[in-house]
């Protein structure tokens, strides 16, 4: 900390001293020289891309998560493509998803001519509610899309009943929560298909880059196929088998996730475990730390579930503060904290209210939390010195405005 005693208490953004001198971003990645080498390596081979190391990351990630088959995608949002492709979703059909979410979870069902319909959240998880959910189903739903909020798994037992019952597909975003684990499982063998993301500030990336996690079989050939423009083999198939005839047999796009990409991803891999267990340690941290902080809400943890701590978001208890979520935000900014706001929610976005008129009040659960919500930094490469500064600094702010 680099505060001195004289003026700690004074808020950096009323004069006093910041309580980091740089800033300490809300999330980045971790690279060390093996990841590197890994790279390098296919640099120097025959295949940059539709080449070996996508078939071997796919298997490994299957094999570290549970699932029967991986197919990779350039991105997590190209995998929620290939998802609400494979659920079948088209013009007439609707989804169910989540307002609080990044809006591709949303996006995937507009790509592929539906409709999506919000239905609210629980208040402790942030997760979609399955209440909420049960009121909206009608034969036109074809797929639920749940989101693991901040790497906490949704309530994937009670709607994978609700989604077959309705003979809809579930869809599980886990693009937080690649490691959580629900009812001792890891997430990824349980929904109808699993999506991952890839981004740099997830558990393990490959720049850009996604999976789809299914144990079925047809599935995942279908997702296989729309990843490649449709076609019914892949270039290395040919190549191996002597032959050049293919196959368009279906409308699919280039989502083709490189070997560049893949061999990060297959280095990246051997650190998750690590990885997840040292965001798990920083989030035991932050909890038991602000404990006893008046005007803050931690975020709650399900007895069936351990989560992978994508995101540590707190919630401000508004009515015990004197200040709102923006004062709050601006105030830990100044002290060089890198706090974020996740999320906007979806359908009051402007695209969405002016497209299909939706409006303030549709969701009260997920727009309440959304004025109150801060995400803190949480990422595998914090020190403990990063974390203590977090502490110290939320401390700090979140005390000054106290009633
Ligand atoms: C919940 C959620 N879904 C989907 C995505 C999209 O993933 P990508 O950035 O890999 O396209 C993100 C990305 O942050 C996300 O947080």
């Amino acid at each position: 900390m680099s505060a001195s005693p004289t003026n700690v208490e004074t808020l950096a953004i009323h004069g006093g001293t910041p309580v980091r001198e740089k800033l300490l971003p809300y999330g980045r990645q971790s690279l060390d020289d093996e990841d590197i080498q890994a790279v390098v390596e296919v640099l120097k081979s025959d295949w940059l891309t539709t080449g070996p190391k996508i078939a071997e990351f796919e298997e490994q990630f299957a094999a570290w998560i549970g699932a029967r088959h991986a197919v990779s995608f350039s991105s997590g949002t190209a995998a929620l493509h290939g998802a609400a492709f494979a659920a079948g979703l088209g013009p007439g059909d609707e989804a169910i998803t989540t307002p609080l979410t990044f809006c591709a979870t949303a996006n995937c069902i507009l790509y592929q001519g539906a409709t999506p319909v919000f239905a609210d959240v629980s208040p402790d998880t942030l997760n979609l509610d399955p209440d909420e959910v049960s009121r909206n189903l009608s034969k036109r739903v074809k797929a639920i899309i749940a989101v693991d909020y901040a790497g906490h798994p949704a309530a994937l037992d009670e709607l994978g009943e609700m989604a077959k019952a309705n003979a809809a597909v579930l869809i599980e975003d886990a693009c937080h929560a690649l490691g959580a684990e629900y009812r001792g499982k890891r997430v990824g063998g349980i929904a109808d298909m699993t999506v991952f993301s890839f981004h740099p500030v997830k558990h393990l990336t490959t720049g850009e880059g996604g999976m789809v996690a299914t144990n079925d079989a047809r599935l995942a050939e279908t997702l296989r196929r729309f990843r490649n423009h449709g076609i019914s083999s892949e270039a290395r198939q040919r190549q191996e088998a002597g032959q050049w005839f293919y196959e368009m047999v279906l409308l699919g796009f280039n989502y083709r996730l490189t070997d560049i990409a893949c061999a990060l991803g297959l280095s990246q891999l051997t650190k998750l475990g690590p990885n997840l267990a040292r965001r798990r340690e920083i989030a035991a941290r932050y909890t038991a730390a602000f404990r006893s902080v008046a005007g803050l809400i931690r975020p709650s943890v399900r007895a069936e579930v351990n989560p992978a701590w994508h995101l540590y978001p707190i919630r401000l208890d508004l009515a015990k503060l004197t200040a709102d979520r923006g004062q709050i935000f601006r105030a830990l900014r100044a002290e060089n904290i890198g706090v974020s706001v996740h999320y906007i929610p979806v359908h009051l976005h402007p695209y969405y209210r002016n497209q299909f008129g939706h409006k303030d009040g549709e969701c009260p659960v997920a727009e309440a939390a959304y004025e109150r919500l801060i995400s803190l930094p949480m990422f595998h490469g914090m020190t403990d010195a990063d974390v203590a500064d977090v502490v110290g600094a939320v401390s700090k702010v979140v005390s000054h405005y106290a009633r």
